[in-house]
């Protein structure tokens, strides 16, 4: 049974991942989240829910406690928080990583350029990167509501393959690397429904 730290959990990709948590997996979860007030536990034995936000190091230290995995869902002043995230996690003793950030921070998609726009999801890839830390980034295309579950994922240094992801596959995705030990350690991956 794997313990997982949802960070920013109320955000639209991260509450659709722990509804595939619940149906899929016997992990027990950790919602962080500024005002907490906003959710409310779909499962009290196997989800606690903590105000917190990730920039206040006592409280994510604390919430770090007894846990195995760290899922970041974040947005905003992203490298910051990657420092934040990663200090922590040194002082908590925790290793395995798994970061939401975006497409396009390499200049990896072809016929596109992302700019200024992308400059915290590039910097904090950067911190988490140079860390000593077990991190799988995720670099997602667009977001869609579609069904379906099927993904494909391109390595750091590859030109990224397709466009859009639906959040099904993102958070199929995104369970098995927080539930699988060792499954793309040390790894950023483009990732798009195949
Ligand atoms: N939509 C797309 O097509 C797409 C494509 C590629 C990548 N992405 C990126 O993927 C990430 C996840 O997507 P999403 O839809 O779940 O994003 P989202 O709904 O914007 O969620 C981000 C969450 O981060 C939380 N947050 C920000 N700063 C925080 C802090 N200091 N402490 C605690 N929580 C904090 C926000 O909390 P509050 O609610 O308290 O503000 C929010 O709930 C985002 O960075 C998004 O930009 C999106």
């Amino acid at each position: 049974m794997t313990r997982v730290l949802i960070l920013g959990a109320n955000g639209g990709l991260a509450r659709h991942t722990t509804d595939m948590f619940l149906k899929t997996t016997d992990a027990t979860l950790t919602l962080y989240l500024r005002r907490a007030a906003r959710l409310k536990s779909p499962d009290s034995k196997r989800v606690r829910i903590i105000d917190g936000d990730v920039l206040d190091a006592v409280a994510l230290t604390a919430a770090m406690k007894d846990q195995d995995v760290v899922y970041a869902n974040l947005a905003g002043d992203m490298q910051r928080q990657a420092e934040a995230i990663i200090e922590a996690m040194h002082a908590a003793g925790l290793k395995r990583l798994v970061f939401i950030s975006s497409m396009g921070i390499y200049s990896e998609v072809p016929g596109e350029r992302y700019r200024s726009v992308l400059d915290p999801y590039r910097d904090s890839a950067a911190s988490i990167e140079t860390s000593d830390l077990d991190y799988t980034i995720l670099r997602p295309g667009w977001f869609t509501q579609e069904r379906r579950n099927d993904y494909q994922v391109t390595q750091k240094g590859e030109p990224f393959k397709g466009h859009d992801v639906s959040l099904n596959a993102l958070s199929t995705l995104i369970v098995k690397l927080c539930t699988t030990r060792g499954l793309h350690i040390r790894q950023s991956l483009g990732v798009s429904n195949g």
